[in-house]
């Protein structure tokens, strides 16, 4: 690039056809806020320091979104329109020389490689400034590229509300992109009025006001609409939504990855997979989750911000959470690891076992039907179905330790603070409250009593 560039995000409308009490750039497509999409794209074409986000409407939330240090934040505490927007931030933009881009904080689809063509396109013409723009069948609510018959320049956007029917018979459409040569916006910005339908300061009558200064406007037309598409209501919100998956399924496939009838399948943007592995339909891999190479994850799976190392299989509707699996584990169908657990390699979780900050040794197992909360679990661990530890007393949480090659027998009932020892085994249907010592044996149950003839006795009994 041969002159330098500053970004200018607007992020500081409501955006009142959302209907919702939290500022447009909040809600989320992809699995991500977003206004962290449209970061993401400005930090590959320039350095933090050079970034700058318009905030008003729910200030203190939208900086806290954007995470990356070094960006600016400009305050716009009225939103009387898109130039108003870039206006408020004369004092620290105008010193920037070089070429001054523009980006809506609602257009989350936006691919780096358009706007650096954008950028060639502005930086190799004598144009005042380059748009985005691209023809759409459907081009309702967005502002009309109004072109020159003679060299197709861009003589002027005209926002819907302002347009005549013949206007609104063009098909193409202003992207809300925009690359302008800083010094000729500086200059000429001050022209900006109010007077159209909604009293607001449009940085779309910019185009007007170069042209009127002398100078040319042009436009960029994208072939692929959708990726420009503005949010500005909730059905808007789901297509792009849809659209940010599906690209985001693709580099998956691409990658190496099975999914199966993809449709179906949710993955927030951050999710990293390894080759050779597969999802079933239905399933949702969400957060910062990163799955190894050689997994299964199930249908209608649901794994949230949890690493898993290679070859672990995950069976249908398990949900696993903020949780480590080594390689080879297995979970589920229809386990629960809640919260902060680490499971070593090759353990196995079964059907409706529920795990919360629980640490499980290489090879333990857990088949079928139990709770395991705050538990530390040896290598090669049996636990019965049925097995509850007994973590809370109404007051606070305590700590259960289960040795290596421990066998608890089916329904135990841990009572927490305990310990029971590496090898150790507990009786079927005991309530453990004592401490049990390694490789010993602990009854916690009633002596089984057995009356020989008891019943037929009973039914010899003359009826009353
Ligand atoms: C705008 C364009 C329209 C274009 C469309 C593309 C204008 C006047 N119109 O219309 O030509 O086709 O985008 O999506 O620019 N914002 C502020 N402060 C304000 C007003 C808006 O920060 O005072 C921000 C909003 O938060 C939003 C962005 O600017 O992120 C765009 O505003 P919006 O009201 O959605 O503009 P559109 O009506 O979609
Ligand atoms: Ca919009």
């Amino acid at each position: 690039m041969s002159a330098p560039l500053a970004i200018v995000i607007l992020a500081a409308g409501l955006g009142t056809r959302m209907k919702s009490r939290k500022a447009k750039v909040l809600h989320r497509a992809g699995g991500r806020a977003l206004i962290e999409h449209v970061i993401d794209t400005a930090l590959d074409l320039t350095q933090p320091e050079r970034i700058f986000v318009v905030v008003g409407h729910q200030a203190d939330e939208v900086r806290k979104a954007v995470t990356h240090p070094g960006i600016r934040f400009i305050e716009q505490t009225e939103q009387k329109g898109t130039g108003h927007a870039v206006m408020v931030g004369r004092e620290w933009l105008e010193p920037l020389k070089g070429y001054l881009m523009i980006l809506y904080g609602d257009s989350p689809l936006l691919r780096t490689q358009t706007l650096l063509q954008l950028i060639d396109r502005q930086t190799a013409s004598e144009a005042a400034c380059t748009l985005l723009s691209a023809d759409m069948d459907d081009p309702t609510g967005y502002g009309r590229v109004i072109r020159n018959d003679a060299d197709l320049s861009v003589e002027e956007i005209v926002e819907q509300k302002a347009a005549n029917p013949q206007q609104l018979a063009i098909r193409e459409a202003n992207m809300g992109i925009y690359c302008f040569r800083a010094d000729l916006f500086w200059q000429y910005v001050d022209q900006l009025g109010t007077n159209n339908p909604a009293g607001e300061y449009y940085l779309t009558d910019m185009v007007a006001i170069l042209n009127g200064a002398g100078y040319k406007v042009e436009a960029m037309r994208i072939d692929d609409a959708n990726e420009a598409l503005g949010i500005n209501d909730r059905a808007d919100l789901a297509n792009v939504d849809r659209i940010l998956r599906s690209r985001k399924r693709l580099e998956l496939m691409r990658d190496g990855i099975t999914i199966e009838n993809p449709d179906t399948v949710t993955i927030d943007s951050h999710v990293r997979i390894g080759m050779d592995s597969v999802v079933e339909p239905f399933a949702r891999l969400l957060g910062r989750t990163v799955i190894g190479e050689n997994c299964h994850i199930g249908a209608g799976a649901i794994v949230h911000d949890s690493q898993l190392a290679d070859d672990v299989v995950i069976d249908p509707y398990t949900l696993v959470s903020h949780s480590r699996l080594e390689r080879g584990v297995h979970a589920g169908p229809f386990a629960r690891l809640r919260m902060q657990n680490v499971v070593g390699e090759g353990a196995h979780i079964g059907n409706f076992v529920e795990l919360k900050k629980t640490q499980m040794g290489p090879g333990a197992k857990a088949n079928h039907l139990a709770y395991l909360g705050d538990s530390t679990i040896g290598a090669k661990a049996n636990i019965g179905a049925g097995t509850i530890t007994c973590n809370y007393d109404g007051f606070t949480k305590h700590a259960t330790t289960i040795g290596d090659g421990a066998f608890i027998g089916s329904n135990s009932t841990l009572v927490a603070p305990i310990d029971i020892g590496p090898g150790a085994y507990t009786a079927a249907g005991s309530v453990i409250t004592d401490a049990v010592p390694e490789d010993a044996l602990a009854l916690g149950r009633a002596q089984q009593v057995v009356k020989p003839d008891w019943a037929r006795k009973r039914r010899a009994r003359p009826k009353a």
